[in-house]
This record gives structure tokens, C-alpha cells and sequence, in this order.
């Protein structure tokens, strides 16, 4: 089995993510804005690169049921009916909709993953449902990799510490072992320096502090809230949706039988 994290998504290719079942984490705010959509009844998300293209493709489908959502370096982007905030992802506003999303780093490392064999959003917010995947991938000797979306292309230790959290619950502790890359090492060094508590790492992480100057305080504590949206999206298609159940896997071949003498 091998367990891989990746620090950030740049330099990534089709070569590089083709085979493996890929966990994407932008914890502050992306992906945790993403479990709380569809976990208040959203239909699907469709990450996009540009601002453009997002207004483009909501041309295109042309639908009352179509949401545009999203910011630039945390800022709400004019126009947009949402900025990217799981606080704001309630059910009365989400519910049925299909929301077009472009923000800075998570939604350009959703795109950058395309082509992998699965791809799922992780977070804090839903952090037994991802580990339970992953625990499973490894079962089937799956090559994982968490994908680390960083902070402006480099290193995030609000994505690190995450990604900690999720290979930690993957592996059954936060020991390493044989498999995993020296990232994935890293990170659970990370989780064994601030154990259990997200919001030490989440906030004093530079997306953290820069969150909280510009007002996002809340954002900050609500992202740091494990398996506060309990669901697990796939990114499939050009779409984000809820992962169907996962298959059970067939049965071993019966061992032979010894005969009697
Ligand atoms: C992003 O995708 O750039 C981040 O989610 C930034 C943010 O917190 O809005």
C-alpha cells in the first residue's frame, strides 16, 4: 500500500494523479464550503478555473437553479450570489441547486486532480466519512494520495495538519510506517505536535490568520468542527457530488477444504 501527500497541487499532471483515489483538502474554506452544500441538499458543485468561465457556463445552462459562487484572495467576487463560506451554504439557500464555484487554491486543485481513477473532497467537516474511504482504498491496495491544496501554491499548515488528521484515521494512528512519502510523514508529526485540536493549527495557519483579519473568524471555528457536515462529495464528470455508497468487495475464493485421511 502506499500513502502519499502532496503539499501542494503544483507541477501536477495527468501522469501523476492517472490510478490513484485522490482525497483534496482546501480545509480554510473550499472544500469544508463544499461538504456544506451538499450536505444542506445542493445538487452538485462544478469547480471552474476563472471568474469568466464561471459566468459563461451559467449562461450556458441557463437556469433559475444555478448559483454562482466564489472569491478571489478571499473576497467575495461582484455579482456572485455566494462568496465561498460554509456558513453561508444553508439549506434554504442551497437546497436543489447547482452551484458554479471558482475560488483561489481549492477549486484549481480539484481541476489539477482530474483524471485520477476517484477523486473526493475532505475536510475536517468530514473527516470520518473520508478516512472510512480511504481505509478502504488501502484495503484494496489502492495507491492514495492526499492532495494538499496550500496557500497560494506553497506549503499551508491549515491543509497539512489536515491531511495529518485524515491519513492518521486512515492508518489507524498517527505512527508512520512503510508506505507513505515524507510528506505524509510530516504531516503526521503534525498531528502528534497539536493533537487533537484543529483549531490551533487552522488558526494560527497563515489562510487562518489572514481569514480572521479580514472577518472570518467564524468561518475559521466552523471549519475546524470534525464531521460537522457528514458527507462525502466525489469529484466526478466536472461535477461535485455525493459519493455513491461504496461497493462491497467480493468475497475471498473459499480456502480448500483439508480432506480427511
Ligand atoms: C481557496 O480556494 O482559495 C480558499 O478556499 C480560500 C478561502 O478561504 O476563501
Amino acid at each position: 500500500m502506499r500513502l502519499d501527500v502532496w503539499f501542494s497541487p503544483v507541477g501536477i499532471g495527468p501522469a501523476d494523479v492517472q490510478g490513484r483515489t485522490i482525497f483534496v483538502i482546501d480545509v480554510l474554506r473550499a472544500t469544508t464550503t463544499m461538504c456544506a452544500a451538499l450536505h444542506h441538499g445542493a445538487r452538485a458543485l462544478i469547480p471552474v478555473a476563472s471568474t469568466e468561465e464561471a459566468l459563461r457556463l451559467a449562461q450556458t445552462i441557463g437556469s433559475a437553479d444555478v448559483l454562482l459562487a466564489g472569491e478571489k484572495n478571499c473576497l467575495r467576487i461582484p455579482g456572485f450570489a455566494l462568496g465561498n463560506s460554509p456558513l453561508e451554504m444553508t439549506e434554504p439557500v442551497v437546497k436543489g441547486k447547482t452551484i458554479i464555484v471558482t475560488t483561489t487554491n481549492g477549486t484549481k486543485a480539484l481541476l489539477a486532480a482530474q483524471g485520477a481513477a476517484t477523486v473526493y473532497v475532505a475536510a475536517a467537516a468530514n473527516l470520518s466519512a473520508a478516512a472510512e474511504r480511504a481505509r478502504e482504498a488501502l484495503a484494496q491496495q489502492r495507491d492514495v494520495v492526499i492532495l494538499c491544496c496550500g496557500r497560494e501554491t506553497a506549503f499551508g499548515l491549515d491543509d497539512a495538519y489536515s491531511a495529518g488528521r485524515l491519513a492518521a484515521a486512515a492508518l489507524g494512528g498517527p505512527k508512520p510506517r512503510k508506505g507513505l512519502n515524507d510528506a505524509a510523514i510530516a504531516s503526521l508529526d503534525l498531528v502528534r505536535r497539536y493533537g487533537d485540536n484543529w483549531e490551533r493549527p487552522l488558526s494560527y495557519s497563515r489562510a487562518g490568520r489572514e481569514l480572521r483579519r479580514l472577518g472570518f473568524g467564524d468561518d475559521v471555528r466552523d471549519a475546524a468542527r470534525p464531521d460537522a457536515y457528514p458527507v462525502l462529495p466525489q469529484f466526478h464528470e466536472r461535477r461535485v457530488t455525493i459519493a455513491p455508497q461504496s461497493q462491497p468487495q467480493p468475497a475471498p475464493p473459499p480456502q480448500p477444504q483439508p480432506q480427511p485421511s
